[in-house]
């Protein structure tokens, strides 16, 4: 069964807290978390304080998906605000290799994270410093958007890459994950779904959450 990290840029901010106590409740073992910096993607989201007030409202895991540029600047900073997993995108950074490991001795666990429009080929540098690959599944920035078919075949291209390197990685996938696409996602071996718009535009929200879950 796929690990279900609900993104909370679809959240209500003006009742964090509630939707925070749903998401406690839920089947959903990760929170996903998008920081976006208006450079690396043209769209600002939220930063460290929101971060740290859901940390201390939740003992699930943070997955905080940065869309910064030179995110090792901050490496250190989302560790201490709560950050269980944190994922880097390797067109944002200028040494990746150093980023993973940055986090790695933070003790969180790290991740690399590519573009629709990148190709798969450029995780093979990196795939042996990762504990997780982020494939993007929209163009980041947004919340909302349709998901892009071609994401299938990068998913191929990148469980031959995992089987050949005998890497250690879960592989999450972001955007536009929705009830219909997570069966095939599942079955192509992803292991962490992150949706935000599907759950969180939904009637019941802990259904949807529970029929995610059960995808596959
Ligand atoms: C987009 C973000 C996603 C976004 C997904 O830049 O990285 O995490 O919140 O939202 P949905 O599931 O609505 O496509
Ligand atoms: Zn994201």
């Amino acid at each position: 069964m796929p690990i279900i990290a609900p993104s909370l840029l679809s959240a209500n901010f003006l009742n964090l807290e509630r939707d925070v106590a749903m998401l406690n409740q839920s089947e959903a073992e990760w929170f996903h978390l998008d920081v976006m910096d208006g450079l690396f993607v043209p769209n600002i989201s939220f930063g460290f304080p929101i971060i740290e007030k859901i940390r201390g409202a939740t003992s699930k895991i943070l997955d905080v998906h940065l869309m910064i540029v030179d995110p090792e600047r901050y490496i250190e900073r989302f560790r201490k605000a709560g950050a269980d997993v944190i994922s880097i995108h390797a067109e944002a950074c200028k040494n990746p290799v150093a980023a993973l490991q940055m986090i790695r001795e933070t003790g969180a666990m790290a991740g690399i994270v590519i573009n629709p429009e990148t190709p798969v080929e450029t995780l093979e540098p990196y795939i042996d410093h990762a504990d997780m690959v982020l494939l993007m599944s929209v163009h980041p920035g947004f919340g909302g958007q349709s998901f892009i078919a071609a994401t299938f075949d990068k998913i191929a291209g990148l469980k031959a890459m995992i089987a050949r390197h005998q890497a250690n990685v879960l592989v999450e996938v972001d955007g536009g994950v929705d009830l219909q696409n997570a069966d095939r996602l599942v079955t192509a071996g992803i292991d962490i779904l992150v949706a935000g718009n599907t759950i969180f535009a939904s009637p019941d929200p802990t259904a949807t959450i529970l029929r995610l879950k059960r995808a596959g």
